[in-house]
C-alpha cells in the first residue's frame, strides 16, 4: 500500500514571483483507475517559466490552476496498472498530469515516449526533445532567425533548458553565439561547456559595454527570453535585418513593478522600422502538428553525434519542487540548463 504525495497551489503568488509558501503538501491513497483509464507512476517533473502564469488569476496560455488544485507541469511516467486498450504496463507516457507521485488518465493529451533516446532519457521529453523546450529553440533558430555563418547571435537567459540549446543550434550554423546570463559562474558554464563564443552578465554594471565588446559586428539575432535591461543594451547593437524571436519576457513576471523612467515604445518601434527589424513572437504549440515530428528525429540526432550537449538541473524529489520553481525566478546559480524534478522511479 503506497501513498500518493500531491503539491497542491493553496495561494497565488502575492508579489509577481511564485514563491514555495503557495505550496502544500498533501497525502493519500494511490488512485485506482476505472474502465478506460490507466494508473501512471510520474517519474520525472518538468519546470518551465509558464507555471507562474497558471499559478495567477489570469492565465495567458490555458486555464489557472484553481485553489486546492494539484499544481500542472509537464511529466513524464509509467504505466503500472491499466484498463485502457491503447495502454500497456510499463510503457513510458508524457502528459501534464501535474505535481503528484501517481495520477489517472483517460489517455487525453498523453503522448507516448517514441525515440530510442527518450526511452533511454526519459525526462529529455520533457526538455531536449519537448514541444515546450526543445522546439522552441529550434523553430526561433532554425526556421525564424535562420541564422547565416559569420553573422551575430545574441541568446538571453543562456543556460538555462531552452538558452543551452538555442546556443548550440546558433553554433552548428556556423555563427558567433553570445551569452547573456545572470551570473560569472553561467558565463563561465556558457563558454566552457555549451560552446558560446561569449557570455556577459547582465548583472555587470558595465553590462552594456560588455555586450558591446562581445558583439563587435553588431548583432543579427536575439532570441528574447528575458525582456528587461537586456533589450536596452541590444537595440542599439541590431544590424539591419535582424531578426527577433520573442520567447518570453521573465524579467517582468518576475518583478514587483513595470521598470520606471520615459516609456521607450516609441523607440523601439522607430529602430524595428529603421533597421526594418522582423519581431516575431513565438509559442511551441502552434509549431507542434507542423514541426515536431521532423525536429524529434533531428535533435535525437546531434545529440547522439555529440553536436548537442544536454545538461540538466535535477531536483532530487517532489517535495523540493515549489521551492526550485521559486529559484527560477530567482535566478538560482545552481541551476545550469533544463530544470527537471526526479519524483520516483
Ligand atoms: N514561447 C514559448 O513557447 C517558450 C517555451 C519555453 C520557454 N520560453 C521562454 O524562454 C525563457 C527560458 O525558459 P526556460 O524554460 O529555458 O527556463 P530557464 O532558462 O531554464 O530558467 C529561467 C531562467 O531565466 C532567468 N531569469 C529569471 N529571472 C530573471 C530576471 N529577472 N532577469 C533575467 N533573467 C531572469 C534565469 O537565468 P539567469 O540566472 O541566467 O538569469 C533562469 O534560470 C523564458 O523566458 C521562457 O518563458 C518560451
Amino acid at each position: 500500500m503506497g501513498e500518493n504525495r500531491k503539491i497542491i497551489l493553496v495561494e497565488r503568488p502575492r508579489y509577481r514571483m511564485p514563491t514555495h509558501n503557495c505550496f502544500k503538501l498533501e497525502r493519500g491513497p494511490i488512485p485506482e483507475p476505472g474502465e478506460e483509464e490507466f494508473l501512471v507512476r510520474t517519474l520525472w517533473l518538468g519546470l518551465d517559466p509558464y507555471l507562474h502564469g497558471r499559478m495567477k488569476r489570469v492565465s495567458p496560455q490555458a486555464e489557472p490552476v484553481a485553489i486546492g488544485d494539484v499544481m500542472v507541469g509537464a511529466t513524464v511516467g509509467r504505466v503500472e496498472q491499466s484498463n485502457h486498450p491503447a495502454y500497456e504496463p510499463g510503457e513510458l507516457v508524457v502528459g501534464f498530469w501535474g505535481w503528484q507521485d501517481y495520477a489517472i488518465s483517460n489517455g487525453s493529451r498523453i503522448l507516448k515516449l517514441k525515440t530510442q533516446l527518450e526511452q533511454e532519457h526519459p525526462s529529455y521529453a520533457l526538455g531536449a526533445l519537448s514541444r515546450l523546450t526543445g522546439l522552441v529553440a529550434y523553430i526561433s533558430i532554425m526556421e525564424i532567425s535562420k541564422p547565416r555563418a559569420g553573422e551575430t547571435v545574441v541568446i538571453g537567459a543562456a543556460t538555462g533548458g531552452l538558452g543551452q540549446i538555442a546556443g548550440q543550434l546558433a553554433k552548428l550554423q556556423g555563427t558567433r553565439a553570445v551569452g547573456i546570463a545572470g551570473s560569472q559562474k553561467k558565463c563561465d558554464f556558457a563558454v566552457d561547456e555549451l560552446g558560446y563564443d561569449a557570455c556577459v552578465c547582465y548583472k555587470d554594471d558595465d553590462f552594456a559595454d560588455q555586450l558591446k565588446n562581445a558583439c563587435p559586428e553588431g548583432v543579427d539575432v536575439y532570441v528574447q527570453t528575458i525582456g528587461g535591461d537586456d533589450l536596452d543594451a541590444v537595440m542599439p547593437l541590431l544590424n539591419l535585418y535582424a531578426r527577433m524571436p520573442v520567447l518570453g519576457v521573465i524579467a517582468m513576471w518576475s518583478a514587483a513593478d513595470l521598470p520606471t523612467g520615459p516609456d521607450r515604445t516609441m523607440l523601439f518601434l522607430n529602430q524595428v522600422m529603421t533597421k526594418r527589424l522582423r519581431v516575431e513572437g513565438v509559442v511551441g504549440n502552434d509549431y507542434f502538428q507542423s514541426h515536431f515530428g521532423v525536429f524529434q528525429r533531428e535533435m535525437a540526432t546531434w545529440i547522439r553525434n555529440g553536436d548537442i550537449k544536454i545538461v540538466e538541473h535535477v531536483v532530487p524529489d517532489l517535495e523540493d519542487a515549489p521551492m526550485a520553481l521559486q529559484g527560477m525566478f530567482q535566478s538560482a546559480d545552481e541551476h545550469l540548463g533544463k530544470l527537471v524534478v526526479h519524483v520516483g522511479d
